[in-house]
């Protein structure tokens, strides 16, 4: 292929990939499925179950500190404010949380993605079981934006959908959806899940009411703990639930008997204590992708990607995934059509290179740290 190995990152790259231990043993290929966590973050993790090993509680003031200071962190990646910004413990409980606050009437339906990760289709089907469900692929989307307006009526209250697809990742765009869905009144949400820290986002452009994504996929944070955006417009006008003790606006705990009134912002839908390790590490992370630049992040992985995708782009694969940046994130979705696709993941697996198969198809997704020598490695395996 006439692929030129043009743009190389703009970063101290050989710095970074130090932070990442994985790398010694393994060419690791899968952030779609689970990101390593970087050193900083098993730092922070370690030092906090230090300090309670040792000192047997922590300050509340000293844990709200840092929730507020995560909370900014993740409001600054996604070009929001803080107040929009809940604590969650996996991307389920942000699409739950939305199903829970939208003011649902009878007669309502609701369109969902039909080729979209379980994760944006279950809680609808088990919460939800009398809203008309109509369903749009992510293909149908890439194809024409409108194949969403054709299926909007008066009574479409929602529509959700994945940012980037698990499978063939396709991405859509976040504009031009949101303005489908500001001009006809419905609420948009989001499953970020497989974009939030591959590709940049800008929340404050695009008219989404809730957003949410976990972290131990391309944030490369910890299991249990991930965010959830809800715009301050929606933020107004949502229904009571997921509520409790701490959805307060406590300022100390000296007198826990006067009730006190209910958080205005979106840490209102945290309804108790928190996944403080998780927190500490999410909060490292975020540091890490902000002290690169996210457009850094997003510049390595497509130059990573770019030259993956012009290898394989003869007539031995069929490739899933569109060719145009602008239409993916940070997976490439590819199967060779003379070989099963398990004999090929075997092989990558015995030659410690870490890939997904889903649905027969190879899936591959690099992140910042990875290097072109690491997909020639790749791709010499697969082309074998
Ligand atoms: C698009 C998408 N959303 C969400 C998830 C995971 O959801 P949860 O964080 O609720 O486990 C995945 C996991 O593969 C995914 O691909």
């Amino acid at each position: 292929m006439n692929y030129t190995k043009t743009k190389s990152q703009k970063f101290n790259l050989k710095r970074y990939r130090k932070l990442f231990p994985v790398t010694k043993d393994y060419i690791y290929l899968n952030h779609a499925s689970t990101g390593p966590l970087p050193i900083p973050a098993v730092k922070a993790i370690t030092q906090l179950a230090q300090r309670y090993a040792k000192e047997g509680s922590i300050e509340w003031e000293e844990y709200e500190k840092l929730s507020n200071r995560t909370r900014q962190l993740t409001a600054k990646m996604l070009n929001v404010t803080g107040d929009e910004i809940c604590f969650i413990q996996n991307t389920s409980q942000g699409i739950i949380i939305a199903i829970g606050t939208i003011p649902w009437q009878d007669g309502d339906n609701l369109i969902l993605m039909q080729d979209g990760f379980p994760t944006n289709l279950y809680p609808f089907l088990y919460l939800l079981p009398n809203i008309e469900k109509r369903y749009v692929t992510s293909s149908e989307i890439l194809a024409d934006p409108c194949s969403i307006t054709k299926r909007i009526d008066k009574k479409t209250k929602a529509i959700a959908l994945d940012w980037v697809n698990f499978l063939n990742g396709i991405k859509i765009d976040l504009t031009t959806i949101g303005q489908i869905a500001k001009e006809k009144g419905i609420y948009l949400i989001i499953d970020g899940m497989q974009g939030l820290g591959a590709t940049t986002i800008d929340l404050k452009k695009s008219y989404v009411d809730f957003f949410c994504a976990a972290a131990p996929k391309w944030l490369l944070g910890p299991h249990g703990i991930g965010i959830l955006y809800i715009s301050k417009k929606t933020l107004s006008h949502l229904q009571p639930f997921n509520l409790g003790w701490l959805s307060a606006d406590w300022k100390d705990f000296y007198d826990i008997f006067t009730p006190k009134p209910l958080k205005t912002t979106a840490a209102r839908f945290e309804p108790g204590t928190k996944n403080y390790f998780g927190i500490v590490g999410l909060q490292e992370c975020l540091r890490l992708f902000l002290e690169i630049g996210i457009d850094k992040v997003e510049s390595q992985i497509y130059h990573l990607t770019d030259y993956l995708i012009s290898e394989i782009s003869s007539s031995k694969f069929e490739t899933i995934t569109p060719r145009a940046r602008s239409k993916r994130a940070g997976i490439v979705s590819f199967r060779r059509k003379d070989k099963a696709g398990q004999e090929l993941y075997l092989k990558l697996k015995q030659n410690r290179v870490v890939v997904s198969l889903r649905q027969e198809y190879l899936r591959i997704s690099p992140h910042f740290y990875n290097t072109i020598e690491e997909i020639e490695h790749l791709i010499k395996i697969i082309k074998d």
